[in-house]
């Protein structure tokens, strides 16, 4: 049952560090270790025990150019990013992750993390969607692979060195709101501690949003429960835009009717889609890279199968992922997690059976603005300002690296990379020598009133239905193909959901236990998210990587080539330019997409 110390402002305790980092996942974790091994006073705020945030399911690999397998380097790499996310990912950042990950890789290696081995001993590394050596010439190895449970390996091995480097982890506490001073600088959160439901404020002279994605805005996710797209909802709430948010990836496999997660490695390691007429269609969709195209041309190309009436089952409405001519060995040895999920949420034997697959929401592209430091920016007249105090690094960032469409592996070496350098920035900035800023008098008003307003709220509404009907608009009006009328329609209906949210209520009182609650404070979030999504798709007339328009079937380089930024108060769209010059190379200049 909850204890209600949120009821009396002056009751609320406060705690000092010098750095606090919401969200204990990869990008978090790589974060937090940089800044303990540095002796600063670092908390980190998890929803779920660390190891299982939500990196924990990721299979495939982590994407470096180490050429363990033949021939490759981060120029082609960087190619295949900027290609990939068709052409709308910041070229300076994009030469920065693709050089830097090769150092990321070894530096895990060195931690222990446990990759597969050649037989000379180097990591393992598999194929993998759009990884292309020479300028798409032909696929490539780049994936440094652990099985099919890379990002349990890695989640584990950066949990351990963090317990060796005494972070301080807050286990199941929930940031509700930052705290922000009429500088505008951020000063800290306000959290909840999710077993007591005491409040607390987590002063900082350094916050960090590591907070993960927002999947769950839709109804079929390989997304993990817990992202509802907190560290999104916060900023949004605090007056901090959204950037690219109408750029959601679709996975082209996902385990129809079950979205489970079947890794892209799969088709990486031979795999194939079929249609209901045995044929590989993606033969005929992308001649040179077939099954291993990007995430976004699969997606679509599975669609179109499905529309055209070539999907399989009583409703045709999947197709299949025949990987039964790799072997059984190789399926035990290299994908051990597939088989286990093919039994338990397909019934199938994938050693002898296909499984049966649909296009799945897996990631979205946008999130906070941040450079390359991972330092929060805003936009005014043109001009990036950095929001003294904050960090945003992961999937709730957008630094952007991944465009419109992200390539595959490239969320573990995002995370990797930029937790890194944001723990890098901050250890730099010399916060030791630094005190906290003094909080302003009204630094927990926003989350209080919040938890005040679900405490006496008089309405009628349920948590679940509105959260549900969030869900299953988001996937109707804003799916594969996105229309004028679709995105209009989806738009109407989540602003009357965004009414019907301020208006949930607990049916009893009396027996609130905190995690009604605190999916209460999780729906505010993932209405900010999904009105932030379907207002910058509603307005984006062209297509290009995952936003698919039909009433706009063409890449519009002249007009659209431009990031969105959403800002919450007055639901309010605003744009700033690409950044399409690297750091030392020259421009790749934007081309048709051909695979
Ligand atoms: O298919 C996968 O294993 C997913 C990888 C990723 O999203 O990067």
């Amino acid at each position: 049952m909850a204890a209600t110390n949120f009821l009396n402002k002056s009751a609320i305790p406060s705690r000092r560090f010098d750095a606090v980092i919401v969200g204990a996942g990869g990008s978090g974790m790589r974060a937090s270790l940089q800044l303990a091994e540095a002796g600063l006073n670092v908390a980190v705020l998890s929803k779920v025990f660390p190891t299982r945030s939500h990196t924990v399911a990721a299979q495939g690999g982590i994407g470096a150019s180490l050429g363990n397998m033949s021939e490759d380097n981060w120029f082609w790499h960087m190619f295949d990013t900027v290609k990939g996310g068709d052409y709308l990912g910041d070229q300076d950042a994009i030469e920065f992750m693709c050089r830097e990950a090769p150092k990321v890789v070894y530096e895990l290696e060195h931690f222990g993390m446990p990759f597969d081995r050649n037989a000379d001993g180097t990591i393992y590394q598999r194929p993998f969607g759009g990884h292309t050596a020479n300028f798409g010439e032909k696929p490539v190895q780049r994936a440094c692979a652990a099985a099919d449970r890379t990002g349990h390996a890695l989640l584990h091995t950066l949990y351990q060195r963090n317990v060796r480097a005494r972070t301080h982890f807050f286990v199941e506490w929930m940031a509700i709101d930052l705290i922000r001073d009429a500088d505008g600088d951020v000063l800290g959160v306000v959290a909840l501690e999710m077993e007591t439901g005491e409040v607390m404020m987590l002063e900082a002279k350094t916050t960090i949003f590591a907070t993960g994605g927002a999947g769950r805005i839709f109804a079929a996710s390989t997304n993990a429960f817990i992202n509802t797209g907190d560290g999104m909802g916060m900023a949004a709430r605090a007056g901090l835009p959204l950037q690219d948010m109408e750029f959601w990836q679709f996975h082209p496999t996902g385990v129809a009717g079950a979205g489970v997660l079947i890794t892209e490695g799969v088709r990486g390691e031979g795999g194939i889609l079929v249609n209901s007429q045995g044929e590989r269609f993606m033969e005929r969709y992308a001649p040179t890279l077939k099954d291993l195209a990007p995430r976004d041309f699969v997606s679509r190309s599975m669609d179109q199968e499905i529309k055209e009436g070539r999907g399989c089952g009583p409703n045709k409405d999947h197709v299949m992922l025949d990987l039964r001519h790799i072997g059984a060995d190789t399926i035990q040895k290299r994908l051990p997690s597939i088989l286990e999920i093919g039994h338990k949420f397909a019934n199938v034997d994938a050693t002898k059976e296909p499984i049966p697959v649909v296009p799945t929401i897996h990631y979205q592209m946008g999130g906070i603005p941040t450079n390359i430091h991972g330092q929060v920016v805003t936009t005014k007249n043109g001009v990036n300002e950095v929001v003294n105090g904050m960090y945003a690094i992961g999937e709730c960032a957008c630094v952007s690296v991944h465009g419109a469409n992200r390539l595959g592996t490239n969320s573990l070496l995002d995370l990797l990379v930029f937790g890194r350098a944001a723990g890098n920035h901050v250890v730099a900035s010399n916060l030791k020598a630094r005190s906290n800023k003094d909080l302003p008098k009204d630094a927990t008003d926003r989350a209080l009133e919040r938890l005040a307003r679900l405490e006496n709220s008089t309405g009628t509404e349920r948590v679940q239905d509105v959260a549900n009907a969030i869900r299953s608009t988001m996937q109707q009006y804003c799916g594969v193909f996105r229309t004028d009328e679709l995105l209009q329609t989806g738009y109407t209906k989540i602003m009357e959901l965004d009414e019907r949210r301020k208006h949930v209520s607990f049916k009893d009182k009396s027996k609130v236990f905190n995690t009604a609650r605190v999916e209460a404070l999780e729906l505010d979030n993932l209405i900010e998210t999904a009105k932030a999504t379907i207002t910058s798709a509603n307005a984006r007339k062209e297509s290009r990587g995952a936003h698919a328009h039909r009433d706009y079937e063409k890449r519009d380089d002249e007009n659209w080539m431009k990031h969105s930024l959403w800002y919450s108060e007055g639901n309010r769209l605003d744009y700033k330019p690409v950044v399409t010059k690297p750091l030392t190379v020259e421009t790749f200049i934007p081309k048709a997409r051909t695979f």
